[in-house]
């Protein structure tokens, strides 16, 4: 998590590096800092809290500066305060330090340089690089860095500046992401492409192991023995355009409501060459993913269990990690991950990677992490996604899934025309949007939600649930709702809203007998099912249609009503709708 971001060129600094840690937020936002080398010195602010504040501290000061970095933080090692903030320096403040991700030797590494007698100003992991590049500096800050990174272990990602070479900034990336962007006479490093994208569309992604070495000049490679590597340049396909609110209030809002385009596009996009991989050849299927993208997976388990007979396990990145899961040479595992970066699937897919299993990553930015390392990638075409809360992202991912589960099958031609029609289908329920808002309106101060679903709808039930609690704060339960009866049911009564999940499916009826087992204990049924479902509407409180379709097809149009109830319904309570607290949009820490 935390964003970093340097700059070194023609231009001012500190304009282009808020507003690219602006375009970073996302990743954290519990302070924010900036160092600008001002005459050979190092000029440094930090705030805690978000961007806006440190902005504001700034206003008013003449900072004039060729050469930066900056942060945006995700509280790891250390509180949320300015003293803890970033840029990091050592004690003549002649180096500073931006970073992402977690030193974990740093303890060891602390105390070595205490003995040493170095005074610490923060309770950050960060700190010990600052110090230790100061201490391995001998007149050129590639060698100093190159010498520290050897002492460092875990998963990072920093970039360095000091005012004794001006015009230069250092950024090594090691677990954690970061590019690097090329531009007419000045260069920058950032942890994401949007950051840049109003300068350049000429990215380089690192690699882990790699050094960057930035004037404004131009940039070199190394890895970690100084060796120089070969690097190529992406061009990106994304405009600044897209990655701004476009009119919404907020970008989550503006991502559902992107979701037709981007459902189409990944589908043109699926299309567009052959696929190499045929699920029919492996004898299992691991899909490991986190959070949302682990909902998809459940999903797509269904879906590939149904259409090419070849079992699927689904598994958190988290847990696979760290488990004792039998996988190796004849099994595929399907990393699902929207930024390509969440340390806990990349770790494990290598980890698959290495114990013989070949890696197929589902990824939705080009060029990261888990693009460059896997076996085969696929892709969503859904465009920067800023909101913390996945949505677009969710439903092309099925897409994706959808195309892949179908794709060597004899009645494929047949099977494409129903996910043909799905952009169409997901406009008509957006076109719903007030509907849900009346429904949002009432509902707003409940405490408790609960979301329940059968077959593949239990994975849409998990992921409504999701996106009420990490954008309104309201706590939310997904079940399977054949479940119920075995404990959860306790629950139900006259203050509980059940978001009850019932299309016409082949457990449309089973969903039914669920829904009377909630309405004769009370529980308040919001259902949503088909629009022309008179029986579901009658057991009903509230009701939001959805329209006929595939029965395979329906998780892909039954999560957008949810990802706009959870949308209004934290827009109502007047939150923080695309930075909610504690959380990021991309989790690089385990
Ligand atoms: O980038 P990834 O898809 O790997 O991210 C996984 C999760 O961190 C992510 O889906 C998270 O759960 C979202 N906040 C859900 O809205």
């Amino acid at each position: 998590m935390c964003g970093i971001v340097g700059y070194t060129g023609k231009g001012e600094a500190l304009p282009v590096l808020l507003g690219a840690l602006e375009r970073l937020e996302y990743r954290g936002y519990d302070s924010a800092g900036v160092c600008v080398i001002e005459n050979k010195k190092l000029f440094l602010e930090k705030k805690k809290g978000k961007i806006r504040e440190l902005v504001r501290s700034l206003l008013g000061k003449k900072i004039l500066g060729k050469t930066g970095i900056g942060h945006t933080r995700w509280a790891t090692h250390g509180e949320p305060s300015e003293r803890n903030a970033h840029p990091h320096t050592d004690e003549r403040e002649e180096f500073a330090v931006v970073h992402n991700g977690i030193v974990e030797n740093f303890l060891q590494l602390r105390e070595e340089l205490q003995k040493e007698g170095v005074k610490f100003k923060s309770d950050t992991d960060t700190e010990v690089i600052a110090h230790l590049i100061a201490k391995n500096y001998e007149g050129d800050l590639l060698e100093a860095v190159l010498k520290t990174v050897k002492r460092l272990r875990g998963a990072f990602a920093f970039a360095v500046v000091t005012s004794k070479e001006p015009g230069r900034v250092v950024g090594v990336k090691e677990g954690s992401p970061l590019i690097v962007g090329l531009g007419e006479g000045e260069n920058f490093l950032a942890s994401d492409i949007p950051a840049i994208l109003p300068y350049t569309k000429k990215v380089v992604p690192l690699n882990d192991g790699e050094v960057a070495d930035l004037t404004p000049e131009g940039v070199s490679f190394y890895d970690f023995e100084g060796n120089p590597t070969k690097k190529e340049v992406m061009l990106v396909s994304w405009d600044v355009v897209s990655a701004q609110k476009g009119g919404f209030k907020h970008f989550m809002l503006k991502e559902i409501y992107e979701q037709p385009k981007v459902i189409g596009d990944s589908i043109r996009g699926f299309l567009s060459k052959e696929t190499e991989v045929d699920l029919r050849n492996y004898r299992r299927i691991l899909i490991i993913a986190c959070g949302t993208s682990y909902h998809a997976g459940l999903v797509g388990k269904y879906w590939i269990e149904r259409f090419v007979r070849v079992p699927v396990e689904v598994i958190y990145a988290s847990e696979f990690r760290y488990g004792d899961y039998p996988v190796g040479e004849g099994d595929l595992v399907i990393a699902i991950s929207q930024s390509g970066e969440t340390a806990d699937t990349k770790f494990s897919s290598s980890m698959a990677k290495e114990r013989g299993a070949k890696v197929l990553a589902l990824v939705n930015v080009v060029g990261s992490s888990l693009d460059r390392e896997s076996d085969f990638t696929l892709y969503t075409h859904a465009g920067p996604e800023v909101g913390v809360a996945a949505t677009k992202t969710f439903t092309t991912q099925l897409t994706v899934l959808y195309l892949l589960a179908i794709s060597h099958l004899k009645d494929y031609e047949e099977l494409l025309k129903g996910i043909l029609e799905v952009p169409r289908l997901v406009e008509k329920i957006l076109n719903n949007g007030e509907k849900i808002k009346e429904v949002a309106q009432k509902y707003q101060k409940f405490k408790n939600f609960l979301y329940l679903g059968r077959y593949l709808n239990y994975p849409i039930a998990l992921e409504g649930a999701l996106k009420l609690k990490e954008i309104s704060y309201i706590h939310a339960e997904g079940y399977p709702a054949g479940e119920m009866k075995h404990g959860p049911i306790a629950l139900i009564d006259d203050k509980m809203p059940v978001v009850s999940i019932a299309v016409k499916d082949r457990v449309y009826e089973k969903m039914l007998s669920n829904i009377e087992e909630v309405l004769s204990r009370k529980g308040i049924v919001i259902g949503v099912g088909n629009e022309d479902d008179e029986v579901l509407k009658k057991k009903s409180k509230d009701f939001i249609g959805v329209p006929r379709a595939r029965e395979e097809l329906y998780p892909i149009l039954t999560v957008v009503p949810l990802q706009l109830l959870a949308y209004e319904i934290a827009n109502l309570l007047g939150l923080d709708v695309d930075q909610p607290r504690n959380l990021a949009k991309t989790v690089t820490v385990e």
